[in-house]
């Protein structure tokens, strides 16, 4: 049985590339028999560039009511909030005593963030440790990773390979699992609103879980078609309003589409009308359920305490077992 572990980052509710490129895989490959996964949503990591205490919370309740709306199985997923096991904080320590500076300094994430963010704290240059106590103390085998994150998954391994080198040589003790990323294939088919990557950063996002009204908004807006008049067919393969469409509906209804607009007689306003649907009315269930949740934060909360009691009692076996390799 391996251990499949990820963390989310809380930046606010997921958009259409998030849930179909994120959410909805994971939460299938949670269904296999032959995994156990762990899935937390990373409130410590945001504390490095959000400083408003309300909104982070109502970050992670967004993060964490997409998820439950999307089908998550918190009987099968222990799912939890980072900042509810404060057992990783302690272990961040550790790791970051065993991990030499100079490497650290080559982290490309923080190079590219502290070239972005005016707020370049110490936090953002220690984020690797933070994420490798993630990871290492949860025995976690297998990590779901985007390619940005390759690195830090490197970092991990190198930090466990050194404790165990230092204190444990031949491997009797066990004391960090070394784990190996599972790389995925990152959200890049899904493409924005500008056809390009769906990205928050690009400001190309569209949410399925925004209200009608401001979702039409967003189509009719941010999608840019040509000047196509009605009557005249159209290609529907350089059409980021049928790209978009095709990775929501079945092959059949895709291919429908492509009909019409090659044929003429159907505009760009009529494919954007049959999107906004394909969008509101095949995510009526988690559009549902995520107003329903938004609502109810208690019900939010209870599921993610349920989460972190078990992540605790793993992660005091992990920590007891450093903690004592480490001579306190
Ligand atoms: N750094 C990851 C990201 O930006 C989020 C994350 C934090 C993570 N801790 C993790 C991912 C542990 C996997 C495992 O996407």
């Amino acid at each position: 049985m391996a251990r499949v572990l990820t963390g989310i980052q809380s930046t606010g509710t997921p958009h259409l590339g998030n849930v179909l490129g994120a959410i909805q895989p994971a939460i299938e490959m949670a269904k296999d028999p032959e995994n156990e996964s762990f899935l937390f949503i990373a409130d410590l990591h945001s504390l490095t560039q959000i400083k408003d205490g309300s909104l982070l919370r109502e970050n992670t309740s967004a993060v964490a009511a997409a998820w439950l709306a999307c089908g998550l199985d918190t009987s099968r997923t222990v799912f939890y909030r980072q900042s509810d096991v404060p057992e990783v904080t302690e272990l961040a320590w550790y790791l970051s005593c065993y991990f030499p500076y100079q490497r650290m300094t080559l982290a490309h994430s923080f190079k590219d963030k502290s070239d972005r963010l005016a707020d370049v704290n110490a936090g953002l240059f220690s984020y690797p440790m933070l994420m490798a106590a993630d990871i290492l103390l949860y025995d976690a085998h297998l990590v779901p990773v985007g390619k940005d994150q390759l690195q830090h998954l490197e970092m991990t391994r190198s930090v466990a390979q050194r404790i165990n080198h230092q204190f444990d040589p031949e491997h009797k003790r066990k004391i960090l699992v070394v784990p190996k990323p599972l790389s995925r294939e990152d959200n890049m088919l899904i493409p924005g609103t500008d056809g390009d990557k769906m990205s928050k950063s690009k400001g190309n996002t569209l949410s399925i879980f925004a209200d009608p009204k401001t979702l039409k908004k967003a189509i009719n807006k941010q999608i840019v078609t040509d000047a196509t008049s009605l009557e005249a067919p159209k290609d529907p393969d350089g059409s980021v309003v049928f790209k978009l469409y095709q990775t929501l509906v079945s092959a059949h209804d895709a291919e429908e589409m492509a009909e019409k607009l090659r044929a003429g007689g159907y505009g760009w306003g009529h494919a954007k009308k049959d999107l906004l649907e394909a969008i509101v009315d095949g995510y009526a269930q988690p559009r549902a359920r995520f107003e329903e949740l938004m609502s109810d934060r208690e019900a939010i909360n209870d599921e993610l305490k349920k989460g972190a009691e078990k992540a605790r009692e793993v992660a005091a076996k992990t920590l007891g077992r450093v903690r004592s390799a480490m001579g306190y």
